[in-house]
Formats: structure tokens, sequence, C-alpha cells
């Protein structure tokens, strides 16, 4: 029989080794003599926001096919929890979301698994692959607060944790073949699985239509109103999808590190000079944790070395608040000696993603977004956002390249007669003139109603002639307003939700799909209250009901959030 030993080239130790094999024998020796093994069982079941833990879990899934194992995917929302008893094999690959937390799919059975009543998981083997951004305080939270607690209830894990920061090939390569090997099989090869046409790895340099901004020139925001055309490229997209996008850094910022650290800007960086490689290859603004507990080793610095090493985060996160690497190379200078010193460092400059805000039905061949551009002052100095300015100062340089990040969790209604509610104050309004677009090129007869919200009417109403025509021609039946600031008091989206609530409750109740676009960390929370509220007042139920009956609507993809 094949496969009763782990394979020579399994990178374990030899205690894990011994107990693998031992797991590997006790799991296989019902077939001992037998010609063909049959596949071991493995449930992946995968938490995700905006699709990456999804696609690697279905990626997985095909090549431990492939690899003798059985596999089943499976939502974390509808993984049965009764099922759990049944398991052996669990993998989980889930990513991280808003502060620490779990993705909105993944939050029943996070908050199951931490309840008191949650049961012993002594039968269970299971691994976690943990999704995340190390720029994010909270890296990998959830994935690391699952590992824990299956750990706490008795559960084997059967590789540790591994935890995969944004730029995660190499580490999901090495993960495949290590889980693979556990159940004793070799990865099959995984080059089929390579996307074909332009993608992450392969952008495509497309070139912009357009760009204006949204707001009027006396607001304090501005918003840049982008089209790009696809034209030839063979990209297609659909409504809710995301658009990436790799920008260029600001030559001022990329000319004053050259300067602080005394480097030659043409020093040669295999073949590029160090210009180029700062200004379109490396993060050189935002700081990672990572980053800065390296920085605080190499400067030496004890001050520094307190914040990184304390358990209590918060000192930390308030110096970094506002603070970019250039505040660094000033404050715990460091002699890199060479530039290649210093570069090495540093993270590749990431792309960023983008709600798309146009349908491709309304606009063949082209791409809309809608950026806010983040510009702000900290320790008295002006900061620009990395690619929100290069759209609105610096396109002249180079034309972006793009890929198209595919949401499937994010989609107008299949049932084109079924009511669509969205919440999208801010940018938040992007993937919604989208949705619109896409209802009237179908001719879609469900009802359409839109929150949208932002500081001034008079200055910050985006899309204010699109939206009208769109109620003019019958394909936006409600349009509620937010303007925050027009009045001695705040008013929020949520607070127009309150008022209107009994309306929106029976749009609920008609089939209605909840969807929530813009900000993640005040927002999108604050919605979800509101949303809680108005179904216990006006469907008359308790606490516990309104949570059940927005878990159900989670859980029909009648509640979707595109939040960040
Ligand atoms: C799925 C998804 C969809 C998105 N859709 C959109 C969209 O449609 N429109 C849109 O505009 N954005 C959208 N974003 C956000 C977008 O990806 C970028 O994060 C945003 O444009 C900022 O990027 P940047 O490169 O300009 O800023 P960066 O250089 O990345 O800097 C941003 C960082 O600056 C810091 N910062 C920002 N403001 C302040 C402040 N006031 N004080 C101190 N520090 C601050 C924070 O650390 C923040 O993380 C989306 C994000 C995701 C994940
Ligand atoms: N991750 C990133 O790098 C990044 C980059 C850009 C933006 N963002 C996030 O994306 C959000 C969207 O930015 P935006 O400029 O389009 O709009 P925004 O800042 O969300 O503002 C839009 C409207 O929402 C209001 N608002 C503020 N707090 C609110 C709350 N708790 N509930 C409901 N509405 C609230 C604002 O009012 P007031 O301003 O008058 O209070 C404003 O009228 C930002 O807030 C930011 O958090 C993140
Ligand atoms: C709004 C927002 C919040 C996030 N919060 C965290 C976080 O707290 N910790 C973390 O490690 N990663 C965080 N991330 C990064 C995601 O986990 C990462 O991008 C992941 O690859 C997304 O996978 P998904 O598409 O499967 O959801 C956040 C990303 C966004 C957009």
């Amino acid at each position: 029989m094949k496969h009763l030993i782990l394979p020579e080239e399994a990178p374990f130790s030899p205690e894990q080794r011994e107990w693998l094999n031992g797991y590997l024998s006790a799991l296989l020796s019902p077939y001992e003599g037998a010609d063909k093994v049959p596949g071991i069982p493995v449930t992946i079941a995968w938490g995700s926001q905006t699709g990456t833990s999804e696609t690697l879990a279905k990626k997985f899934s095909k090549l431990a096919a492939k690899s003798g194992v059985e596999p089943t995917v499976v939502d974390l929302a509808k993984l049965d929890h009764a099922s759990l008893s049944q398991l052996k094999h669990l993998i989980i690959i889930t990513s991280t979301y808003g502060d620490g937390e779990a993705p909105d799919n993944a939050q029943a059975f996070y908050d199951f698994l931490h309840s008191e009543g949650a049961p012993s998981m002594e039968h269970l083997n299971y691994s976690v692959l943990s999704l995340g951004d190390s720029s994010y305080p909270d890296f990998c939270k959830c994935g690391i607060d699952f590992d824990t607690r299956l750990k706490t209830l008795g559960a084997k894990a059967l590789i540790p944790r591994l935890d995969m920061d944004v730029d995660f090939d190499d580490d999901y390569a090495n993960w495949t073949s290590d889980i693979l090997a556990l159940f004793g099989s070799v990865a099959a090869d995984d080059e089929s699985e390579e996307e074909e046409g332009f993608t992450k790895k392969s952008p495509y340099t497309a070139p912009i239509l357009k760009l204006y901004n949204l707001n009027a020139e006396a607001s304090e925001r501005e918003t840049t109103h982008v089209e790009i055309s696809l034209e030839g490229s063979g990209i297609s997209y659909e409504a809710g999808d995301a658009l990436g996008v790799y920008p260029i850094n600001d030559a001022e910022l990329v000319d004053t590190l050259i300067t602080q650290l005394e480097f030659n800007s043409e020093a040669d960086l295999d073949g590029k000079t160090l210009r180029h490689a700062l200004t379109e290859n490396y993060e050189i603004r935002n700081i990672t944790l990572p980053l800065v507990k390296a920085w605080a080793e190499k400067a030496d610095s004890d001050e520094l070395k307190i914040l990184t090493e304390a358990e209590d985060r918060g000192p930390l996160n308030n110096y970094l608040w506002g603070r970019e690497i250039i505040d660094l190379v000033k404050e715990y200078p460091i002699d890199f000696e060479s530039a290649q010193n210093f570069i090495q460092m540093l993270k590749p400059l990431a792309a960023r993603l983008y709600s798309i805000a146009s349908s491709p039905k309304a606009h063949n061949d082209e791409v809309h977004l809608t950026v806010g551009v983040v510009k702000y002052e900290s320790n008295g100095v002006a900061r620009k956002g990395v690619c929100s300015t290069y759209f609105s100062e610096r396109t002249e340089l180079a034309n972006p390249r793009v890929f198209v990040h595919e949401n499937k969790a994010f989609r107008p209604p299949v049932d084109s007669e079924a009511p669509m509610i969205m919440v999208g104050p801010g940018t938040g309004i992007a993937p919604f003139r989208a949705f619109l677009e896409e209802r009237e090129a179908t001719e879609a007869k469900g009802e359409n109603w839109l929150f949208f919200g932002n500081p001034y009417e008079k200055v910050d109403f985006l899309y204010k002639e699109q939206l009208e025509e769109l109620s003019e021609n019958g394909y936006l039946h409600k349009l509620t307003l937010a303007f925050s600031r027009d009045q001695a008091e705040k008013i929020y989206v949520q607070n127009r939700m309150i008022e209107e609530g009994k309306t929106l409750f029976q749009w609920l109740e008609n089939n209605g799909h909840f969807y929530v676009c813009g900000d993640a960390s005040r927002m999108a929370k604050d919605v979800d209250v509101a949303l809680h509220q108005i179904i216990e007042e006006h469907g008359g139920m308790s606490a516990e009901d309104a949570a059940a009956y927005v878990n159900e609507m989670k859980n029909s993809k009648r509640y979707c959030r595109d939040v960040y």
C-alpha cells in the first residue's frame, strides 16, 4: 500500500514525524493490503469577506482531490454545527476583518465556537490557514482565535497554524505541500491552477479615459471619479467586483527619503536605480508591525523596543497613528551602509482595491472608480495616501496597472424582482452606482432604495445628476439622504434608517436584499446596530430573534457588506 509513511521530503521535526507517522498508520491501517487507499475525507471551511480565502479554499480543494484526499469545501456560514461531532479532519482557511474581527460569513461559527456551550472537539484533527495584513494591529486574529479555541476544546492541530501576509504565494505553496504530506500525499502539479489573463501577479496597464473631482471646489473633500479603458484587454468583471490598482509613490517622498538616508538616488539595484525602485516597487509610507519591530532592533532603540515588545499594543498604536516610515528614519536613525540594506526591510508596494462603480452592461470595455483622496496632516507634516493621490496627482507619470478582484459575495440580487436596499455614504456609493446601472441596463423590475450621506449637500452630493436621472427613469425608487454637517446636529445614514424603519422592515419582509458599503470601523457597525433595532421594533422581536433574523439574511445572501 502506498502512502503509509510520511514522504521523506515532508518538512517535519523528528517528533512531529513520529507522531504523524503513528497517526497516518492508524488512519490507514484498515486498508492494509488493499490496492488503492480511499481518499481521506477532509472538510475545508472558508471565512472570507472579499473572496481571497474562498478562492484559496477552492483552489486547495482541487489540488487535494488530485492528491488522494476527498475534500468537501464549505462556506463557514453553512457549516452545520451539529455535524462537527462527525468530522475527523477540518481545515479552516479564514481572513480577518474590521479591527481583528471574523469575516461576516464566519461570525456565527466564531460565536458558536466561543460560546459557553461549545462542545468538546477531542475527536477533531484540524489545521488553520489564516490570511491577514501585517499593517493591521491584530494581524490574522480570527485565524489565531479559531486555532486557540479549537485547541482549548481538545482538538488536535495537524500542523501549526500558518499566518499569511498579503504577499502569500510562497507561504501558501509551502502550506499546501505540508498539509498534503500529512495525508501521505505529495502535492500534485498545481500549474493547471494558474489563472489566465491579467491577474494580481500580471496586471494590465490600462489607459485612463477620464478623471474628475466629484466634490465641488469649495468642499473640504476630494473624490476622484476615474474612468479606465479595458478595450482589447479581454478583462471582464461584474457589478460588485473590485479593481486592484498598483500605484506609484510620490516623487517628493522618494526624494525626502533618499536625502535623509544620504543614499545615491542613481545607485543600481538589480538593474534599476534606487529612485525607480522606491517609486514603483516598495511601500515607503505605511509602517507595519514587522517593520517597526525590525527597526527597533536595528536602531537598537530601547524606547522602540519597549513599545514593540509590550503586550498592550495601545502605546505602540498611539505612536504609529499618523506616522510614516520617514518618521522612523528621522526619529530613530539607522546607519544602513547600503541602500540594499534599507530596501530589504520594506514590503513590496501592494495593490489597493477599489469597489467598481460601473456596470459592464452600461459601460462596455470600461471600468469606473470612486476614489476618496486621502490627505491629512500629522505631527506637523502633510501626508498623502499613495494610491488615492496617484489618481488625483500622478497619473501622467504612468498608466495604472490593474486587475479584477472578484467578489462573488457582493452582487445585485439574482432575482431581478427582489428589492434592493443600499447603504453607501461617502465613497461607499461606488458599487451602488454599478448596481443601479446594472438594474437599468437589464430593465430589472425590483425596487431600489439608496441611503447616501456625506458632509454637505451643496458640495459633496456625489453623482447627484445621475441619481436624479435614475429616479426619473424609474430605477431609483427611494433616495434617502443624510448630509451630516448641514445642520447643528450630525445626521448619519443610520439615523435616516431608523426614521424610515417601518418601511425598511416591510422591504426586508418582501425579500429585500440589504447592502452596505464604505467605512468599516464606524459606519458599518452603527448601521448594523440600527438594522437590528429596526427589526426588533418593527418586527416585534426580542434582541435574540432579531439577531437570528439578521443571521438568516446573511446565510441567504440578503445582507452583504463591502466595507473597508
Ligand atoms: C474591498 C475594498 C474596496 C474599497 N473600495 C474603495 C472605494 O471604492 N473608494 C475608495 O476611496 N477606497 C476604497 N477602498 C480603500 C482603498 O483600497 C485604499 O485603502 C484607499 O484609497 C487608501 O489608499 P492610499 O494608497 O491612498 O492610502 P495609503 O497610503 O494606503 O494610506 C492609508 C493609511 O493612511 C492612514 N491614514 C488615513 N487617514 C488618516 C488620518 N486622517 N490620520 C492618520 N492616519 C491616516 C491609515 O493608516 C490608512 O491605513 C477599498 C478597500 C477595500 C479593501
Ligand atoms: N483603509 C483605508 O486606507 C481607507 C482609505 C480611505 C477611506 N477609508 C475609510 O473609508 C471611509 C470612507 O471614506 P469617505 O471619505 O468616502 O466617507 P466617510 O468618511 O465615511 O464619510 C461619509 C459620511 O459618513 C459620515 N459618517 C461619519 N461617521 C459615521 C458613522 N459612524 N456612521 C455613519 N456615517 C458616518 C460622515 O460624516 P462626518 O464626516 O460629518 O462625521 C460623512 O457624512 C473613511 O471613513 C475611512 O474610514 C479607509
Ligand atoms: C477593512 C479591512 C480590515 C482588515 N482588518 C484586518 C485585521 O484586523 N487583521 C488582519 O490581519 N488583516 C486585516 N485585513 C486584511 C485581510 O484579512 C486580507 O486582505 C485578506 O487577504 C482578505 O481575505 P478575504 O478576501 O478572504 O476576506 C483587513 C482588510 C480590510 C479591507
